[in-house]
């Protein structure tokens, strides 16, 4: 296979062995992890490739203010796609490819990890021994075995998911459109004809799911107002999937015991302090943390080969889809 000539920029961190891979290949990258988007627009015009964490907003505004004219591809270091503007990018023949496997684990892994932290009030204790107390009352928790966990989205993260709280002796509970009730049934879980009967069945709900317009605040008022008195609820996904003013009216009343929130609406949220994603953070029925779901070494050594490969794919000018 023939050497390839161009050039990428990567605006965020990307993991060096991808670097390399895209090297490897003939293709020089630059990466410039402090640019400002006015720089990025200024940039744009001179790269054939882009590769973006979900820190960058590819969105129409700047591709039409950039208008680059080399950029072929658009490679995100993941899985959700929601930080590209898909439609305005295929109206300039650009091909825009993901990384759908690497970092699946590495979400699962951390729902999992902040289901026990929810359940068992793990930062907030912490927080109180760093504070010099010792309160062994204030921090009761609840257990995790012979629960439901409802899980929203049954695709590859809400699948590994599942397979793990099954380890824990929860039940759990699926609703998916997209899902068959053979896949449910292959990692132990039930598959729910409707999000009602999920809403109504489980003590924990989980979303799996991308931001999409009909998964955007699919956790609203309505739906909060099914669930089981003192439900406690995880986004590891994105922000938008849960209503955040309806969350923090249902933290406020009772109906929702607690939350579990790696992804805001606003990210970073401390940047926007008086929205209901700064309230949300820092709320006391609230662990958050800061978009780390992908966040392991593991996961992101995996990504950046995983995207370095499809960017390379697509120069090529072999079919590379998004998944
Ligand atoms: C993803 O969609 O893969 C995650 O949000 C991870 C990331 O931000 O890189």
């Amino acid at each position: 296979i023939g050497m390839l000539s161009g050039k990428v920029l990567v605006p965020e961190k990307l993991d060096d062995d991808g670097v390399a891979l895209l090297e490897r290949a003939g293709l020089q990258v630059a990466c410039r992890y402090d640019l400002s988007e006015e720089q990025l627009c200024a940039a744009l015009g001179e790269y054939d490739a882009l590769i973006v964490r979900s820190g960058t907003k590819v969105t129409r505004d700047l591709l039409e203010r950039a208008s680059p004219a080399r950029l072929r591809v658009i490679g995100r270091a993941g899985v959700g796609v929601d930080n590209i503007d898909l439609a305005a990018a295929s109206e300039r023949g650009i091909v825009v490819v993901n990384a759908p496997t690497g970092n699946c684990v590495a979400a699962a892994e951390h729902t999992v990890a902040m289901l026990m932290a929810l359940a068992r009030n793990i930062a907030a204790a912490d927080a109180s021994m760093k504070n010099d107390q010792w309160n062994r009352n204030k921090f009761m928790g609840v257990s995790l075995v012979d629960k439901t966990l409802g899980v929203c989205g049954f695709g590859r993260i809400g699948r590994e998911v599942a397979r793990r709280c099954r380890g824990l002796g929860m039940r759990v509970v699926a609703y998916d459109p997209y899902c068959a009730a053979e896949v449910t049934k292959s990692v132990g879980a039930e598959l729910c004809r409707s999000l009602d009967e999920l809403l109504h069945a489980s003590d924990f709900i989980t979303v799996h799911m991308p931001l999409t317009e009909s998964t955007k605040n699919m956790i609203d008022r309505n739906t909060l107002s099914k669930c089981k008195d003192g439900v406690r609820i995880l986004n590891v996904a994105r922000g938008g999937i849960i209503d955040e003013d309806a969350l923090l009216e249902a933290l406020e009343s009772g109906k929702v015991a607690g939350a579990a929130l790696d992804v805001f609406v606003q990210e970073p949220p401390n940047k926007f302090p008086t929205s209901a994603s700064g309230r949300l953070a820092k709320h006391s029925k609230v662990v958050a943390t800061p978009h780390l779901g992908a966040s392991t070494v593991e996961a992101q050594l995996d990504v950046a080969i995983e995207v370095a490969e499809a960017v390379v794919t697509a120069l090529r000018g072999d079919f590379a889809p998004t998944t």
